[in-house]
């Protein structure tokens, strides 16, 4: 007998089935507090009461105060003795910020707009297996995928990007980059910024992501140097024209009967000596895994995607994915925040 289940009773499982209920509410009540401007009030006035919360607000107060102590229960807000409330620790970052790599009220957002009205309409598609696919879900879910994305945008524009060996100096010195599945265009901002002189290319399918990168990419006044291009890879770019190709939160979003052409033509979109970098998913491989802390994020994804058409690759088919599409150089695979896997091979 397991560990496990020497220590499991009814009570046990009851309990854990009233847990899974609170965080449900949980994330209603901080999507509600975002949306109500409580949390930022919270951020820029910490010690407000329910009463001063909901004046400055125009909320009523009675819900206010329900909010208030509901959050200090959850141990959202913390308070003093005279019921005075203030965010707990770093909730000012990761709610309240939205520039903030660590912010996920977008992802939040996701959750209670995106997933539970997708959820609802499984109960349908579990019949004949019905998607409604990522591309034309409207601007808005545009938007708040891009939010939910924004921290593995700014790491790897920052950090995982120029920390693969040689690729700084090659983007430094001029170069290009291209980003697969590029969506709103924020990494394409970001890498134009962080590499001056670096040509940075984007493709997509979703015309509505596209339309919004563009958008950015006219504010910032960048001209020819950044692009958002509609397409397939191969039609959008040319062959051996990028010191680094880049996937985030995209891999697993590629239809599977074209990933591996879509693979194999980012590799051939690389120059000798480019990098290919993947930041995305993995799906468990096996029972074991499925129950590792570092596969819980995926797995969950691969549910909340289901009805998007998703299908997350595992371990193996990634690996695959990268071989057949002739690139041979060793993988470098690390996890990271809550189960992001990096893959970064070069093209030898
Ligand atoms: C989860 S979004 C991520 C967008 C962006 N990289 C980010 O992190 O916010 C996945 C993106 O991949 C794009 N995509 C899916 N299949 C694609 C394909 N075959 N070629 C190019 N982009 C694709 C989708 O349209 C979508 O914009």
């Amino acid at each position: 007998m397991t560990e496990q289940a020497k220590e499991t009773t009814a009570d046990t499982q009851v309990a854990r089935i009233f847990e899974w209920r609170r965080g449900f509410n949980t994330i209603h009540l901080i999507d509600l507090g975002i949306k109500l401007g409580l949390v930022k009030a919270l951020a820029e006035t910490p010690g407000s009461s329910a009463q001063d919360l909901a004046g400055k607000l125009g909320l009523h107060a009675p819900y206010v105060e329900t909010w208030c102590k509901t959050a200090y229960g959850m141990e959202i807000l913390d308070a003093d003795e005279a019921g005075r409330w203030r965010l707990a620790p770093f909730f000012d970052v990761i709610l309240a910020n939205s520039a903030h790599p660590r912010y996920l009220g977008g992802y939040v957002r996701l959750g209670t707009e995106v997933a539970a009205d997708d959820f609802q309409r499984l109960v349908e598609a579990f019949k004949g297996g019905a998607v409604k696919p990522f591309q034309g879900r409207g601007e808005s879910f545009a938007q708040a995928i891009a939010e939910s994305t924004w921290g593995l945008q700014v790491i790897t524009a920052k950090k995982l990007l120029p920390d693969l060996p040689g690729l700084a100096t090659r983007l430094q010195a001029g170069g290009a980059i291209l980003e697969i599945g590029c969506g709103t265009g924020n990494l394409l901002m970001l890498l134009a910024k962080s590499f001056p002189a670096t040509q940075c290319v984007g493709v997509d399918i979703d015309r509505e992501s596209l339309d919004i990168a563009r958008g950015k990419i006219q504010a910032a006044a960048s001209g020819d140097r950044v692009q958002a291009r509609q397409g397939t890879v191969a039609a959008a770019t040319q062959p051996g024209t990028f010191d680094a190709v880049v996937m985030v939160e995209v891999l697993h979003e590629i239809a599977p009967h074209i990933r591996p052409q879509v693979v194999k033509e980012s590799a051939a979109a690389l120059r000798p000596g480019g990098w290919m970098l993947i930041v995305d998913e993995t799906y468990p491989s096996t029972l074991e895994e499925m129950r590792k802390p570092e596969f819980k994020f995926p797995l969950m994804t691969g549910f909340e995607e289901l009805y998007w058409g998703n299908v997350l690759p595992t371990r193996e088919e990634q690996e695959k994915l990268l071989r057949d599409a002739g690139l041979t150089g060793a993988i470098q695979r690390t996890i990271i925040g809550e189960g992001f896997t990096v893959l970064a091979v070069q093209k030898t």
